[in-house]
């Protein structure tokens, strides 16, 4: 079981000559248990993807460290990380013309030579991966020419199949309508391995995460249980928006009622 730790990091775009007012991220501090499902959230241009960035090695940080239980990252090759952290971003990747069965099988590739072609055992995982989000079926379809929706779960399965110990979701839900949010979370959380995950939806974050962190402006502005963290105060000083806040009569997670004058 494998944690992450981001400790003390800043991190600016640019190369050199920056002073702390230009850092997107300033001192961030943030810890995902090995098992534990930890939600990011934050206004929009907050840092959020920067931080994610950091934390699946794509960029450095300028200062402050990225640990793999108690490896850093950086003393690592790109393939070390790659065979243990699989990353679902807010975009989708440009797939080339490949077939939604050949995008799935590049979630094997960290784990194999340069030329070796994919084994039975391969194929295996791929296809279970495929069950797993409900795309059996679509092996042979132009991944060009999926849903937005049908891609997002195909770009899990590829997650999935590369059977990772850390698992980073930049917004995994954008594109999926309700059901598919709620099966893709309870998939995630399933899966038992630490998850850090961006997520826009404070109801979704409030139902799926053991604990959240709060960004603003490059920093961790809060952080805790839902219970915690999900306040009319912080609602208010972060999002500038106002909502009512109460349990859900089922549930019992904080439930979200945004208040608008149309
Ligand atoms: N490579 C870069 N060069 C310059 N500015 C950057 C770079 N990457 C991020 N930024 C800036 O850093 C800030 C944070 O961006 P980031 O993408 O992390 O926000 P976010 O919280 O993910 O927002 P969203 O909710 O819209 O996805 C933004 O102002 C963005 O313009
Ligand atoms: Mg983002």
């Amino acid at each position: 079981m494998t944690s992450l730790t981001l400790s003390n990091l800043c991190w600016s775009p640019l190369e050199k000559g920056h002073c702390h007012h230009q850092f997107q991220l300033r001192d961030v501090s943030l810890r995902v248990a090995a098992g534990e499902f930890v939600g990011l959230i934050g206004p929009n241009g907050s840092g959020k993807t920067s931080l994610l960035r950091c934390a699946y090695r794509f960029t450095r940080p300028t200062v402050g460290q990225v640990l793999l239980d108690d490896v850093d990252l950086w003393t690592q090759s790109p393939r070390w990380s790659a065979q243990r952290i699989a990353v679902v971003l807010q975009e989708f990747p440009d797939a080339f013309g490949l077939n939604v069965d050949e995008v799935v099988a590049m979630g094997r590739t960290p784990h194999k030579a340069l030329f070796d072609g994919n084994t039975e055992a391969d194929r295996e995982i791929a296809r279970q991966a495929l069950q797993a989000v409900g795309m059996q079926g679509f092996e042979d379809h132009a991944f060009a020419t999926l849903s937005g929706g049908e891609k997002q779960r195909v770009i899990l399965a590829r997650a999935l199949t590369q059977q990772p110990q850390l698992l980073i979701l930049d917004e995994p839900t954008n594109h999926l309508d309700p059901r598919y949010q709620l099966e893709l979370l309870q998939q995630v959380k399933r899966l038992g391995i630490g998850t850090l995950a961006s997520i826009h939806d404070l109801n979704l974050a409030a139902a799926f995460c053991d604990r959240l962190y709060v960004i603003d402006h490059g920093r961790i502005v809060a952080s805790g249980s839902p219970h915690e963290v999900l306040t009319v105060e912080l609602l208010r000083d972060v999002f500038g928006v106002e909502a009512l806040i109460d349990d859900h009569p089922i549930s019992g997670y904080p439930r979200i009622t945004w208040i608008t004058h149309p």
